[in-house]
């Protein structure tokens, strides 16, 4: 009999969504619909374990085969874009991190903000971490041409509308005497944010850099990059994946 490795097993559902085909949840559903075979038989058990080296697996008759995922954690520098490619040519995040494989930055930072940024090929690891629903943190530090009042932090605590939604930082604290650098806590996306926010109030920031996203720190030097570690994969899909 032949030995199968414990790594080498893999729980169905997660098999099919490594094929960059759907979701883990969306697979549970065709699993249950009986539209997923394992070795020509019709399996129906969510928690089937498929052995990667020897089965076969098909969705609706089609072959399904998994890729590689990969996931980085970059220290963003100022004046790269966070693309995959830019028309002016201009450097990209994806430029910066030596892979063959074609990968793409989870969310996005302006060009001259700085800090974490994660980059992936897993489409499912990126939405979870890009939707609102899952209310992501992210923490920046902000550097503003002007001191920031009581009375603006109390409104920024509070909610302001910028573009007809309203916009909230839950944390806020002062971190230099002249009270012109803060660090923010927020759990929106949205593009160009927290320089909205505070324009919104008439300040302009003058530097930006994340400091967390979901818990990961710029823990590389700047224009460095790392992969992650599985455990920090997991832990992921185990916090954002419902
Ligand atoms: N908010 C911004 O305004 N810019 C960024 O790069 C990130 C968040």
């Amino acid at each position: 009999m032949k030995l199968v490795k414990k790594e080498m097993l893999t729980r169905l559902n997660k098999y099919i969504a490594d094929s960059g085909i759907t979701s883990r949840r969306k697979s549970e559903e065709y699993i249950l619909q009986g539209r997923v075979t394992v070795n020509n038989k019709v399996v129906k058990e969510l928690a089937y374990k498929v052995n990667s080296e020897q089965d076969s697996v098909m969705l609706d008759g089609e072959k399904i085969t998994p890729r590689k995922h990969i996931y980085f954690l970059l220290n963003k520098p100022a004046g790269v874009i966070t693309s995959t490619d830019d028309e002016k040519k201009r450097r990209t995040v994806v430029d910066l991190i030596k892979v063959n494989e074609k990968i793409f930055p989870v969310g996005r930072l302006d060009y001259n903000t700085t800090g974490v940024l994660l980059l992936t090929n897993d489409g499912e690891f990126s939405n979870l971490l890009t939707h609102p629903r899952n209310k992501v943190p992210k923490e920046y530090e902000v550097k503003l041409d002007k001191p920031l009042s009581n009375e603006d932090i109390e409104k920024l605590l509070k909610g302001i509308f910028i573009e007809r939604r309203k916009g909230v930082f839950v944390k806020i604290s002062l971190l230099s005497p002249n009270k012109k650098v803060a660090r923010i806590t927020t759990f929106e996306g949205r593009n160009h944010f927290v320089k909205k926010m505070f324009g919104a109030l008439g300040y302009y920031v003058t530097g930006l850099n994340r400091k967390s996203f979901a818990g990961f720190t710029a823990d590389v030097p700047l224009s460095s990059y790392r992969k992650l570690s599985k455990t920090e994969i997991e832990g992921v899909f185990k916090n954002y994946a419902k």
